[in-house]
């Protein structure tokens, strides 16, 4: 159980800007974490802007992305050995652009997370936000959700919501749904590293 260690090493995979990434590291340095500790980052993407934010801090960046390997397996092998060899417990994507294979879940079962823009099960996958707007919801968000084999459906975490203005668009959207993104995945990143939690069918209970 994650909560139960006194100090939980987290990695964090992503492809392109890193805001979140960001986000998550502010938070930490700004003491909001009692247990959470960003040990290392890597991209499956060359030179992803979002590795630049880890150049001046205590963060390990690993330097091979997806295309130095044959195969995505053998990138997620890359990442399962030098993660583990810096005892990541916690594999948080931020932004990570691929779909997650069985080498990664099968060495963090219950360990990797998630954020989505969209209120899921809605809107899953690529393009989340043209279609929000296209199907005309009135309602929408964000979701923190532990990763499974499919396609964002692994079991929510968190979700925050943002009403839909008749003036959005793509860029409006997501810029408002970013804003919430920073601070539920800290949110949820300190609940599931703090207290006591359980998933019971796809649904997880908090203790307290
Ligand atoms: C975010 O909108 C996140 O929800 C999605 O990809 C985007 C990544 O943004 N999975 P950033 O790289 O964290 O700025």
């Amino acid at each position: 159980m994650l909560n139960e260690k006194a100090e939980i090493r987290a990695g964090v995979l992503l492809s392109g800007r890193g805001s979140n990434f960001r986000a998550i590291v502010q938070h930490e340095q700004a003491g909001y974490f009692r247990k959470l500790r960003v040990v290392c980052v890597a991209s499956n993407k060359a030179g992803a802007p979002g590795l630049a934010f880890a150049a001046d801090k205590d963060i390990v960046c690993l330097d091979k992305c997806a295309a130095d390997f044959e195969s995505l397996a053998d990138f997620e092998q890359y990442i399962v050995t030098e993660m583990k060899r810096l005892g990541v417990d916690l594999l948080i994507l931020a932004g990570y652009m691929r779909i997650v294979g069985k080498t990664l879940l099968d060495a963090w079962p219950c360990a990797i997370v998630n954020i989505h823009p969209s209120l899921l099960p809605s809107f899953p996958g690529l393009h989340a936000h043209a279609q929000t707007l296209r199907y005309g919801v009135k309602v929408s968000g964000c979701t923190v959700h532990f990763v499974d084999a499919g396609l964002d459906s692994g079991p929510i975490i968190g979700q925050r919501t943002v009403p839909m203005l008749d003036t959005d668009t793509e860029e409006t959207l997501s810029q408002r749904i970013l804003e919430q993104e920073h601070e539920l995945y800290s949110e949820c990143l300190k609940r599931i590293t703090e207290q006591a939690w359980s998933i019971r069918e796809r649904t997880v209970f908090f203790d307290f």
